[in-house]
């Protein structure tokens, strides 16, 4: 709650997401992993997917850390049966030529025959037109859905020594001296 309040350049974007998710009737699980999906983007820039599950995969299920990792290559995908459309915003920030390089699409391959694929797609269904700035909602709509599925360290995040304690941290104080 700290980090939404304090820490997080996307909150409003995190909270809408999540909030589409749950009037679509996503599951507890998918509305988490949206509310999560970009945490990522509050420590680093690139690969900002794989970074946000790397935070959370101490505290979360495998499947909520699965799907925030892979909704970064799934985005550049269309999937007709999610109505999932290549983004328009993407021609502007990728170019209109924009391939994937072939790392990206050998990952995309293999999630695409995952059990959980779906719940990955389900954050980029409801990412990318989820910011309206007409609506403002809180992060205490989901306290009780976050105390049900994230496990939170009873020292606090950064201070319980798991293996990511230090990226935490750094999310804390990304101006501490060396
Ligand atoms: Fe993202
Ligand atoms: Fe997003």
């Amino acid at each position: 709650m700290d980090f939404f309040e304090q820490r997080l350049p996307t909150t409003q974007h995190l909270l809408q997401s999540a909030n589409l998710a749950r009037k679509s009737g996503a599951s507890e699980e998918v509305v988490l992993a949206c509310l999560l999906h970009d945490l990522g983007g509050g420590l680093v820039r690139a690969e900002h997917g794989y970074w946000g599950a790397q935070l959370i995969e101490p505290y979360v299920s495998e499947k909520i850390a699965f799907a925030v990792r892979h909704h970064q290559p799934l985005r550049f995908f269309p999937d007709p049966a999610y109505d999932y459309e290549y983004p328009k915003a993407y021609f502007q920030t990728f170019g209109v030529d924009y391939v994937p390089p072939p790392h990206v699409i050998a990952t995309y391959k293999k999630i695409r025959a995952h059990k959980w694929y779906e719940e990955a797609r389900l954050i980029t269904c409801n990412d990318l037109y989820s910011f309206d700035t007409e609506v403002v909602i809180s992060i205490d709509e989901f306290r009780d859905l976050i105390g049900r599925h994230f496990r939170q360290p009873e020292e606090g995040l950064g201070f319980d020594h798991s293996p990511v304690a230090h990226m935490w941290r750094t999310f804390i104080n990304p101006d501490a001296p060396l």
